[in-house]
């Protein structure tokens, strides 16, 4: 927590916006069944505690996505590195992330999977940066809107660090540079 400026979301807020969420994504789906798919690693404990507050039928994996967020990689979409080992063809879908940000990751999913044929696809998202959209992208559902600041904390990271942080926090700038973490 010392490496954190300032709380941006508390732990209590989390919990209680959890709870809601839960409620909304219960209302939409009336009863249906849903394959929820989480994005690894940042959306572990988001999906951890999201999924134990809904009351519908639902099975459970993973996609692992490579962002390419360093200036030294090529310019390109984010990839699917590790694939869903469900069937979804005629399945609603309910694709989870930590955080929208420039919406390229997200949006790209969206597209991959939608060749899988699925009944629908939805998306849900504890953050949401809006300032740093680059491709036209909302989610379905979302936790909560924050500026433009980078965020650690349950489940985000900086270089893999501060996922364990129950709450939301801003990085300390002088963070996150540190050269031995690159
Ligand atoms: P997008 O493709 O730009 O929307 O980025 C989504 C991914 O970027 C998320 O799944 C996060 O892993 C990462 N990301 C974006 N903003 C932050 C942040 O403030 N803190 C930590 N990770 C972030
Ligand atoms: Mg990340």
């Amino acid at each position: 927590m010392d490496d954190i400026d300032k709380v941006l979301v508390s732990e209590t807020e989390i919990k209680n916006r959890i709870v809601e969420l839960g409620g909304e994504i219960n209302a939409y789906y009336q009863g249906e069944e849903v394959a929820v798919i989480a994005i690894i690693n940042g959306a572990i404990i988001f999906v951890a505690d999201l999924i134990r507050e809904l009351r519908i039928p639902l099975k459970l994996d993973c996609v692992r996505v490579s962002s390419y967020r360093n200036e030294t990689s090529p310019q390109g979409r984010p990839e699917v590195i590790d694939r869903i080992r469900l069937e979804l063809k005629g399945t609603h879908v309910l694709l989870i992330d930590d955080i929208l940000d420039t919406g390229n990751t997200l949006s790209e999913v969206v597209r991959l999977f939608e060749t899988l044929n699925p009944a629908s696809i939805k998306t849900c998202v504890l953050l949401d940066k809006k300032a740093r959209r680059s491709v036209e992208f909302e989610a379905d559902f979302v936790g909560f809107k924050i500026p433009d600041e980078f965020v650690v904390g349950y489940g985000l990271d900086f270089a893999e660090r501060y996922r364990h942080l129950p709450c939301i926090g801003v990085l300390r700038p002088e963070m996150q540079n540190p050269p031995e973490w690159n």
